[in-house]
């Protein structure tokens, strides 16, 4: 039993966090009587109504149960199983979502475009796309972005519009997966639409695990033409909640009074701040930290003697960099008895 009673809150992953106040609220009010299912309910409405307003246009939204089911199908959508998919070598779709996306899409082939800091470089782009032309290779159909990056980098918005115009000049659609969508437009200050389809983005998965919700991602379509048929997919995939309420009432409680943006700009100010106190114990940090990730480069033996201190965090991400992750409920204390225990190490 001891085991399920731990709560320590660790720097492993944002989706270790539990749910925040405003989505378990929700989930408690949409948790009354009887609402039909499959999204026919109030709740999904309003939902997909606030996402609306959220980016300010008239978007196709759907709800699906995690990140690599809707970066999946969104990928099928947008392509035919002869197309390829253009991505950083480190995104998700590659590294960590087993193959989904070529198995949704019946083998769309994922194309691997290097750059530093784990964004895509744009020159590398036309390089990938014009290196085969000929009809033995898969056709380049779909530019897939992560915002934040698998870095906790940001794709600003200039370099976003960069990289869709480049895009679309070679006949390429635009994915963004963001998982940690909140935490780019908390840390870049602008608005969600500047950051999407204002900025050329086709579809957007938008994160909420990562959030403070339960479960759940949001399916965004700027590109309502791209959304066609794509309830059929979901179904098919068996992402159609037919108790879809309760993966869109937690999008409500932390649409409804601006928590998601709160709850991202928190996580983002404790990773500012463990950072400041690793660089000041001497810790060399991997790549520019932008938003609630911090990768720190710390020697195997403090790396154990953290982790018997009882610290969990991820060392598989970057080349053995330690990623320490903040989340919606990270607080000063956790940071500073991180520090605490490094500075006795
Ligand atoms: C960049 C990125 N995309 C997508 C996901 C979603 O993955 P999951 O299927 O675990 O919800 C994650 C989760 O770690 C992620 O980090």
């Amino acid at each position: 039993m001891e085991h399920l009673l731990q709560t320590r809150r660790q720097f492993a992953s944002d989706n270790n966090a539990g749910i925040c106040p405003e989505a378990f609220a929700a989930l408690a009010e949409a948790n009354q009587g009887h609402a039909l299912g499959y999204g026919e309910d109030p709740w999904t409405e309003k939902a997909a109504n606030l996402i609306r307003e959220l980016f300010e246009t008239d978007c196709e939204v759907f709800f699906v149960f995690n990140g690599t089911a809707a970066n999946s199908l969104v990928l099928a959508s947008l392509c035919q199983s002869y197309h390829s998919i253009l991505c950083h070598e480190a995104a998700h779709i590659e590294t960590a979502e087993c193959g989904a996306p070529e198995f949704f899409s019946n083998g769309s082939k994922v194309l691997l475009v290097p750059g530093e800091n784990g964004k895509v470089d744009p020159a590398a782009i036309e390089g990938m796309v014009k290196r085969r032309t000929d009809i033995h290779y898969p056709k380049p159909r779909v530019l897939s972005l992560t915002q934040t990056t698998e870095m906790g980098t940001l794709y600003s918005q200039d370099e976003l519009k960069a990289l869709t115009q480049a895009a679309r000049e070679l006949g390429l659609r635009v994915h963004m997966d963001g998982a940690r969508f909140a935490n780019a437009v908390a840390a870049l200050e602008v608005s969600p639409k500047e950051l999407t389809w204002k900025a050329g983005v086709d579809a957007l998965c938008f994160g909420g695990t990562k959030n403070g919700m339960p479960v759940g991602d949001a399916v965004v379509f700027f590109n309502r033409e791209l959304a066609r048929e794509f309830d059929y997919r979901c179904k098919q995939a068996g992402q159609l909640a037919s108790k879809m309420r309760f993966l869109s009432a937690p999008w409500v409680g932390l649409l409804r009074d601006g928590a998601w943006l709160r709850h991202a700009a928190h996580a983002n100010e404790m990773a500012s701040l463990l950072e400041a106190g690793l660089r000041s114990a001497g810790v060399e940090i991997a790549f520019p930290r932008q938003t609630n990730a911090v990768f720190a480069r710390m020697p195997d033996e403090t790396v154990a003697r953290l982790r018997k201190c009882g610290w969990q965090f991820y060392t598989n991400v970057s080349q053995g960099d330690c990623r320490l992750m903040c989340s919606w409920d990270t607080t000063e204390t956790d940071v500073n008895d991180f520090l605490r225990d490094l500075g006795s190490i």
